[in-house]
Formats: structure tokens, C-alpha cells, sequence
């Protein structure tokens, strides 16, 4: 497990650093802002159900945090992303991750990246589980849009918050509420 998180953390950092640069910004942009990064790691064990219409294992939600990295069970999907108004399963690949944008990375891409909505079915015989692997800014850490995304078209869709500030309203609501960054909006 140990090896695990160092190694998710690289692959997280890696993408961050990506994604920094297809937004046009410096590489360790978002690194900068995030700070000294939490970590999370939720191991999800889903149990049969024999009437699976009636729950779910997650409701609908995005990650409150910045990015996330799932490790599916190849023989049992489960994973749901809302598209265009429709639920569509996101089956397991081996040997791949689904990467989730989180909210604090849609509010600091100024809404080009998106922090998707997914949620998780269970299954009527099969038990499942999967391992999210969450990234998170320091508490303190000030999000705001990157400058250089607001100067053209509607400038800055979010104002600024600190990463603290989000998580408590995040979790003083009900998860499949509106998406909390709308609270969040200029
Ligand atoms: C989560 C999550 C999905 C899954 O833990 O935030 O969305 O497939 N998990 O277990
Ligand atoms: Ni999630």
C-alpha cells in the first residue's frame, strides 16, 4: 500500500504538471498552488445487493478535491459518468486508471477542465471495490481561476477560496445537490 500511494502520487504530480502546460501555464503551476498535497486513499468495497435499483453504492457527486486516481475491479464495473444529461458506465480496462478532474482543478482551469459527475451501482450477485486515490490541495491553499484564463471572454467564473473554505461547504450539503463550485461563482 505503502508503494502504492508513492507511486500514485508521481503518476497525480505527472498530470498535474500536464495539465498545467495544455492550459498554457507553467509547468508547476497548479503544483504551486496546491502546496504540501494531502492524500487521501479510499478502499470502496461495494456488496451485492438483490435489489440494486433501489440504491446506490456512491450517489451522484464530483471530488471536492483536485484530482483523483481510480483503480477499478476488472471483473466487476460499476462506474457511472454523467454526459450530456445520461448516466454511461465507464468499464474497466486493464492495466488503466480513470483519471477524475476534481473540483479545485475546474476552478483553477476557470472552467475548461471539468470536475465530472459520476456515481456507483451496485451489482446483484457480484460484490465489487475499487481504490480512489485523492490529491488535495493544503488547507490554506488560495484557488482562484489561473490569471492568464480570465483576461479574454467572461474573466473570472469563480472567486477566489481557500481549499478549507470549500471543503467545509462541500460536506454541509447533500452530495448529489447542485455542483458546490456554482456557490462558488462570481
Ligand atoms: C469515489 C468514487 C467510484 C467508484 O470514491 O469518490 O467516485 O467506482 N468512487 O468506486
Ligand atoms: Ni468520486
Amino acid at each position: 500500500v505503502s508503494d502504492y500511494c508513492v507511486q500514485v502520487r508521481e503518476l497525480g504530480y505527472r498530470l498535474q504538471e500536464l495539465i498545467s502546460e495544455s492550459l498554457g501555464l507553467e509547468k508547476d503551476y497548479i503544483k504551486k498552488v496546491l502546496g504540501e498535497q494531502g492524500q487521501h486513499m479510499a478502499v470502496n468495497y461495494y456488496p451485492p445487493c438483490p435489489q440494486p435499483e433501489l440504491t446506490y453504492g456512491l450517489p451522484g457527486h464530483t471530488d471536492p478535491n483536485a484530482l483523483t486516481i481510480l483503480l477499478q475491479d476488472l471483473q466487476v464495473a460499476g462506474l457511472q459518468v454523467l454526459k450530456d444529461g445520461k448516466w454511461l458506465a465507464v468499464n474497466p480496462q486493464p492495466n488503466a486508471f480513470v483519471i477524475n478532474i476534481g473540483d479545485q482543478l475546474q476552478a483553477l482551469s476557470n472552467g475548461t477542465y471539468k470536475s465530472v459527475w459520476h456515481r456507483a451501482i451496485v451489482n446483484t450477485d457480484k460484490p465489487r471495490m475499487s481504490v480512489a486515490s485523492f490529491l488535495c490541495p493544503y488547507d490554506h491553499a488560495l484557488i482562484s481561476p489561473a490569471k492568464p484564463l480570465t483576461q479574454h471572454g467572461c474573466g473570472a467564473v469563480y472567486r477566489d477560496f481557500t481549499y478549507a473554505e470549500y471543503y467545509s461547504k462541500f460536506w454541509g450539503r447533500n452530495l448529489d445537490q447542485e455542483h458546490c463550485l456554482e456557490l462558488f461563482k462570481n
